[in-house]
């Protein structure tokens, strides 16, 4: 064993040191650092297990997460038409060459299938071979293009009984100034209703987003379409598949499940907004869409199998949320036989996910392409019930209850999660609790967990965040972020499942509806906030035990986690400092363990106000650096305003 302060720096040597005070281009002297603080670490006393599912997704239509985001659709509001409002959508507008006459109007008694009985009438007075016209989509803010690549279009298309058919329709990527980028051409329109498809290539153009898609006719004469749709690549070349630049973001996050699909967009605004899985399953010209309770129209491409299939691609265990008849208007469904149908339909749901293709709903999955059954451990029952007044979730014979019977008597291995405390015999394996903070409460409470009895459910956060920066996290919420997750893995034999939210959001100001969100992007790119940088952190060095630690000496904003990997022999020290002054700590390990080589990883910033944005998406990120700390003592001085990890293998 070595004595204390003995500790070296490898490698980077006493250069590294001193780095470690270099802060937004100031050199700090160490005499700032304040009192030395000591962290004694018992290697040998591990208290419990990190909970092997501690790190999860929480994700909801809301920012256009899905619609915009990560459902890789470039052509927004493909169906024309609110039926509930009633209303053509008016994002798509008429191109504005008088020349060819074009006129569009809703015919409300064709269309493509029962969910989209309607269609829209494109009729073209006199258009011309070289002057094609029809109607123009702006995408979603835009529409990404990318040189030699290959997009997947398709439509919906009819001839219009008695008019003049006007042959084939193309669907083109044209740029703002009206440059073709790369087209493709669907053959004319027969009587009954078929789906097409083409491929888009796009040559030698430039990466941009200022472009729409534009749906043309080249004659005169009338036709009906419905559901054009136009697909870049994907993540794993999956057809109705989600964007890859996102999807990379989310796996480096080693994310272990996802909560789907809500969040308010499980309850919707009104009793009539629910979210009907069966509407969200099979081709998407039989998902009729339904509205997002965040103000926008949910294509619903994105639906129950695409969720599954996001679990299935990043090895993420599904926690389904079902819907238990509560609304954001706050009208419930009464407990009883008016809640039953909706209790059978969870049912019906969870067959789906995991029945055999014997049963009927695990049948119906394989229609949909996918005949293995999903593993599914975690059902959650309704969304934030602690809002409905009336008491109609939690009373032992309420909604709760009812659909907890039901489902335990159906599914007894499921692990079922309500969204408060309940009363009755009838008890969650789990209760949802959810934190939004701001920094100065989440730096406060990261002792939250600490004292709370251990012997009722276990506690999953399905939603935390630091409500600081939009439209994602700033440096000073990623701090207290990262502190509270310190409170969260010391705590995870009680709360063995936590995910932030909201977790995406489209940048452009009308798309979001929410302030702080953990990655952002617009049609072309995509950045990790701060704070998502801190959770890769946090994820890719968990260990999986929790070990005895005390932190003495420090600071009131500097916060620690201690977890190791016994099989590995490594130890992880978190050390999340939030103070605007350096922190020198001394590490004690006891137990036998003395340290032989590691990394230092940090996050950090010269103030609380910096962070990461669209156009400079890489302002703060983590830094690698290999240490050769040796002995049972090492020293270092953490910078002001940053998150630490140290992983150290142990001897
Ligand atoms: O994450 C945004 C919203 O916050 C969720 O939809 C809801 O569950 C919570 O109130």
């Amino acid at each position: 064993m070595t004595s204390p302060f003995r500790g070296r720096f490898g490698r980077r040597g006493a250069l590294g040191y001193f780095a470690a005070f270099a802060v937004a281009g100031l050199a700090v002297s160490p005499a700032w650092a304040g009192p030395q603080a000591q962290l004694t670490v018992q290697y040998d006393r591990p208290l419990h297990a990190v909970s092997p599912t501690l790190y999860g997704l929480m994700t909801e239509e809301i920012n256009h997460s899905y619609d915009g985001g990560l459902y890789a659709e470039l052509i927004r509001d493909r169906v024309f038409f609110r039926r509930q409002a009633r209303q053509f959508v008016k994002i798509w507008t008429v191109d504005q060459n008088a020349e060819d006459g074009i006129s569009i109007s809703i015919d409300n008694r064709t269309g493509p299938s029962r969910a989209l009985p309607y269609s829209l009438k494109l009729t073209a007075a006199q258009a011309g071979p070289r002057d094609p016209g029809g109607i123009d989509n702006p995408g979603y803010w835009g529409v990404p293009v990318w040189p030699n690549t290959t997009y997947h279009a398709s439509i919906y298309l009819k001839s219009e009984p008695g008019a003049r058919n006007p042959g084939p329709v193309t669907m083109a990527i044209v740029s703002d100034s009206g440059k073709v980028l790369g087209s493709a051409v669907f053959p004319a329109a027969t009587s009954q209703w078929k789906k097409y498809t083409a491929t888009i290539h796009t040559g030698r153009v430039r990466e941009s987003m200022d472009n729409f898609v534009r749906i043309a006719v080249s004659h005169p004469g009338s036709v009906l379409l419905n559901v054009p749709s136009l697909f870049p690549p994907t993540y794993k070349n999956q057809p109705n598949g989600f964007r890859i630049d996102l999807m990379r973001r989310l796996a480096a996050l080693h994310p272990k499940y996802l909560r789907f699909p809500g969040g308010n967009f499980l309850e919707g605004k009104t009793l009539a907004d629910w979210y009907d899985w069966k509407l969200t399953i099979g081709p998407i010209v039989d998902r009729p869409t339904h509205p997002s309770p965040w103000g926008y129209e949910s294509s619903d491409g994105l639906g129950l199998l695409e969720f599954l299939e996001w679990c299935h691609d990043l090895h993420m265990q599904p926690v389904l949320a079902v819907y238990a008849g509560y609304a954001l208007d706050g009208m419930h469904i009464r407990p009883g036989p008016q809640l039953q149908p909706y209790v059978k339909d969870a049912l019906e749901e969870i067959q789906y996910i995991t029945g055999p293709t014997t049963t009927k709903w695990g049948a119906v999955r394989a229609r949909d392409g996918h005949p293995a059954p999903f593993a599914l451990h975690y059902v959650e029952i309704g969304n934030e019930d602690f809002f409905d007044r009336s008491g109609s979730y939690s009373g032992s014979n309420g909604r709760f209850a009812q659909f907890a019977r039901a489902i335990r008597k159906a599914y007894p291995h499921l692990k079922i999660i309500a969204t408060m405390p309940v009363k009755g015999d009838v008890q969650p394996n789990l209760i949802d609790l959810h934190f939004y903070r701001t920094a100065q409460q989440f730096l406060h409470q990261t002792h939250y967990f600490d004292h709370m009895s251990r012997k009722g459910p276990k506690i999953m956060v399905g939603e935390w965040a630091t409500m600081q920066g939009t439209p994602t996290p700033d440096f000073g919420a990623a701090l207290s972020d990262a502190a509270w997750m310190t409170g969260l893995e010391r705590n995870s034999d009680l709360v063995v499942m936590a995910s932030y939210a909201p977790l995406l959001v489209n940048v452009n100001p009308l798309a979001a509806q929410w302030g702080t969100n953990l990655i952002g992007y617009n049609a072309l790119h995509s950045y990790g906030s701060p704070s998502y940088y801190a959770q890769v952190m946090f994820s890719d060095y968990l260990g999986n035990q929790v070990v005895a630690s005390q932190l003495s000496g420090a600071g009131p904003l500097c916060f620690e986690s201690v977890t190791r990997d016994a099989a590995t022999h490594t130890l992880y020290v978190k050390i999340v400092n939030a103070a605007p002054r350096p922190q020198s700590l001394n590490l004690h390990i006891e137990g036998g363990a003395v340290a032989h080589r590691g990394i230092l990883v940090t996050l950090h910033a010269g103030s609380t106000y910096s962070t990461n944005t669209i156009t400079d998406p890489d302002r703060i990120v983590p830094h690698t650096e290999s240490v050769d700390w040796l002995g049972s003592d090492v020293h270092h001085t953490f910078a002001p305003y940053s998150i630490n990890v140290m992983k150290l293998h142990v001897h």
